[in-house]
């Protein structure tokens, strides 16, 4: 009996032994998610899926693959397709979002929020027929095949048995990682840099009733997202009763064509839009104040002023030079 204990023991004790050794290379890097001024304390990290170092680099691996999501999301334009994202083009049914300052977003994405986590927007664009239209497994079985990648997800998640979950986590994670905060605009916030006066004007404009009047949906101020992520009609045409995500408004000097159609391709004729072009209908936001004049009368000084603002927003810190 006593024997049989001590050779239990002992290989309990060499199973244990050999247990930390296999479980040992998987140690990743925790990611801290900075928290830039004015930005809001809520994030919509899952607790199933931490951002690690180890992640976010596979994550961005993935993205640019050749059919993977940076076929339409290309850096230089803040991750949307630039002036070539026109519908025709693009063949979906709304123009291009940025990836912008997501990690904040609580409402959920897409023009009608109507993807509720990062994670599930990974798995919309593999599987949608207009944007990369592939089937997962095919997917994950080419990933499993390669040379490189079956490395790389046992480092990020511990196992290099690939599923497509661990796809969706770690491009979501990357996704994550995109922080815009470092525009003309925050440094003055930061008091390291001022803005001319023709800016300041602009931001004057931006944030009160009476001038411009874009806050109350684009934010600012204390909300340096420039989006409340939330859905309006903002009087683009007279019998539409849709709403859609007034979307950030930072690094939107990189963005057009604009709106949800892309119908405008500058900046000049957005402004031109809400001076003088709103549409009043039934479902038009209670927030367009200045519906009944058309618009919010901008002079031709104030819209220039309103431009030169909106340009301050503008962060290419994580884009390719130029
Ligand atoms: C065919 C072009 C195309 C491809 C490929 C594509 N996207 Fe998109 N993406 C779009 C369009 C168009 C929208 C706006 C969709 C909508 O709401 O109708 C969008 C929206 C998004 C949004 C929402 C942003 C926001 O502010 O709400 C995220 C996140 C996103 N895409 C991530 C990805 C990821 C990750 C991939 C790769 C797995 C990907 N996309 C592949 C075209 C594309
Ligand atoms: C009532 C809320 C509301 C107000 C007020 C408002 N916007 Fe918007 N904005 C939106 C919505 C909603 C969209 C998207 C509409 C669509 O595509 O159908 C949008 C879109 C935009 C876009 C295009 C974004 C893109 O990526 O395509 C810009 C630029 C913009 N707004 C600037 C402004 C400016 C400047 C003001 C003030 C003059 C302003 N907005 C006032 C709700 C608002």
């Amino acid at each position: 009996m006593k024997h049989f204990n001590i050779i239990g023991i002992l290989a309990l004790l060499a199973l244990f032994a050999c247990q930390p050794q296999s479980e040992e290379s998987y140690q990743p890097t925790p990611y801290e998610l900075p928290s830039p001024l004015f930005f809001p304390t809520q994030n919509n990290i899952p607790s199933d899926n931490p951002m690690t170092e180890e992640g976010i680099a596979l994550g961005e691996k993935l993205f640019f693959e050749e059919r993977s999501c940076a076929m339409c999301h290309h850096k230089e334009y803040s991750f949307e397709m630039g002036p070539e994202g026109t519908l025709e083009h693009l063949g979906t049914q709304h123009t291009m979002l940025p990836l912008i300052n997501l990690a904040w977003n609580t409402t959920g994405v897409g023009w009608e929020s109507q993807v509720a986590t990062l994670e599930d927007m990974v798995l919309a664009a593999y599987t949608d027929p207009a944007e990369i239209d592939a089937d997962t497994s095919a997917v994950v079985r080419q990933l499993q095949q390669s040379n490189v990648y079956p490395a790389l997800f046992k480092k990020a998640f511990g196992t290099d048995e690939i599923t497509f979950v661990m796809v969706e986590k770690a491009i979501a994670q990357y996704v994550r990682s995109l922080v815009f905060a470092d525009s003309k605009f925050d440094r003055y916030l930061h008091g390291e840099e001022q803005l001319t006066q023709d800016e300041l004007n602009g931001y004057l404009l931006f944030s009160t009733e009476n001038g411009a009047d874009c806050f109350h949906c684009h934010g600012g101020g204390a909300n340096a997202l420039f989006t409340t992520n939330l859905r309006y009609n903002n009087g683009l045409d007279a019998h539409s009763h849709d709403a859609f995500k007034a979307p950030t408004l930072r690094n939107i000097a990189l963005t057009a064509p604009y709106m949800h159609d892309g119908r405008f391709s500058t900046l000049d004729e957005v402004i031109d839009f809400y001076s003088e072009g709103v549409q009043y209908s039934d479902d038009i936001s209670p927030l367009m104040h200045h519906v009944m004049q058309g618009g919010v009368q901008l002079t031709e000084e104030e819209k220039r002023q309103l431009k030169a603002f909106l340009n301050t927003l503008t962060d290419k810190s994580l884009l390719p030079n130029e």
